[in-house]
């Protein structure tokens, strides 16, 4: 008998990370010394109080039984909290937050709940590759890619994408151009999303990591027509822990819950338990030590990096947002990541992003200072 995949799952586009992916298996297989920027995972720790939860509520039995697929009732109002005091804006824990296991499984599931077969989805190109691929393409529904160009600093132009799309996917802090967003230009995407009816779904996984004078705010400060994503991953690095959350408009929160009763069980309560504690760690709208620690990690990160490819002459601006440098390298983005990878650098080419990220390599701010330095001095050598 021979096994073929459904046309859902051969409409995906070839994955395009294969070959530097093998390259890099086979190098650190040689014993090559590789200083990866490829992947936005956080090197730093767990903070000790999570951790330290984690282990108590692990002791206890009734920690080890199914959670509710909507998410744990206590850890629901621990979210709605949260939004008052960091957003001040008001949730019912009841109708309108769903908890995910991790941002990724909700940003995929809402598609299913909303968008039918041949519908159109807009998706910001470059982006998160899941809105176009994991919501729209596995929906048997149509991403439409509509520009984030550097000269528009990665905001998506109103005035000229398509209004007859179901949904619209949208990130800032950005993954993978680090670009925020101000708070004139999100209301503006809400009035936008409201004029043509087209449903929001705001991915804010990265709004705890930013710079400078910035700090994103929630789309629903601005109305309560949307659907938003976080997430702990980034904010608390937790990213193997699968803890994330929805909230927003109470018939997209009902839609996407009832496809997750369907599919998952939710993420285990020792962990949404530990959630409600890193979440209790904002005693108002500023970060906490345990988050502004880390944010202070990426920020010298950055300094160092974006000094240091400047000095290479590359037009690498200071992103306010997540851990992330993307910045033009010529034509051909693979082309410059093979040879990096030569170098023992591993960056990430911009065309996997999507064929507007082409000419543009994304590096990951998930190596110590030193490491920086060196991958530097690497890369100099070779350029
Ligand atoms: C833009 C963006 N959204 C969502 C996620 C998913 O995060 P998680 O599923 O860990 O919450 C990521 C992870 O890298 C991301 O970059």
């Amino acid at each position: 008998m021979t096994y073929e995949f459904a046309d859902r799952l051969r409409n995906l586009p070839p994955y395009l990370f294969a070959d530097i992916e093998e390259k890099v298996i086979k190098k650190i297989a040689q014993g090559v010394d590789m200083i990866d920027f490829g992947i936005g995972d956080p090197d730093l720790p767990t903070p000790r109080p999570i951790v330290e939860e984690i282990k108590r509520q692990l002791d206890d039995p009734v920690n080890h039984r199914y959670p509710s697929s909507q998410g744990e009732e206590d850890t629901r109002h621990a979210i709605a909290e949260w939004y008052a005091r960091r957003f001040g804006v008001d949730v019912d824990p009841d109708t309108e937050i769903a908890i995910l296991l991790g941002s990724k499984e909700g940003l995929a599931n809402v598609a299913r709940a909303f968008i039918n077969p041949g519908e159109k989805v807009l998706c910001p190109d470059p982006a998160y590759p899941v809105y176009a691929q994991g919501a729209t393409t596995l929906c048997d529904a149509v991403p439409i890619k509509a520009p984030l160009d550097a000269e528009n600093d990665f905001q998506l132009n109103l005035d000229e994408i398509p209004q007859d799309a179901k949904m619209l996917y949208l990130n800032y802090p950005n993954n993978p151009t680090g670009a925020v967003a101000s708070r004139d230009y999100l209301k503006n995407v809400m009035s936008w999303c409201k004029d043509t009816e087209t449903i929001l779904c705001y991915d804010n996984a990265y709004s705890e990591m930013t710079f400078d004078d910035y700090v994103a705010p929630s789309v629903l400060e601005f109305g309560q027509q949307a659907i938003e994503f976080g997430s702990l991953s980034k904010t608390f690095n937790m990213t193997g822990y699968r803890m994330g959350y929805a909230v927003g408009d109470a018939t997209l929160v009902a839609g996407l819950k009832k496809v997750k009763s369907q599919i998952d069980s939710g993420t285990p309560k020792f962990i949404q338990k530990a959630a409600s504690v890193a979440l209790g760690a904002y005693k108002d709208a500023t970060r906490p030590e345990i988050v502004q620690s880390s944010v202070d990690v990426y920020q010298k990160r950055r300094d160092v990096m974006v000094a240091g490819l400047s000095r290479l002459g590359f037009d690498v601006k200071l992103p306010k947002g997540t851990f992330y440098l993307f910045f033009s390298v010529g034509d051909n983005s693979m082309e410059f990541a093979s040879r990096m990878l030569d170098a023992g650098v591993v960056v990430t080419p911009g065309v996997g992003f999507g064929a507007n990220g082409e000419g543009f390599v994304r590096m990951a701010l998930t190596q110590p200072v030193e490491r920086i330095e060196e991958a530097l001095e690497r890369m100099e050598k070779v350029l």
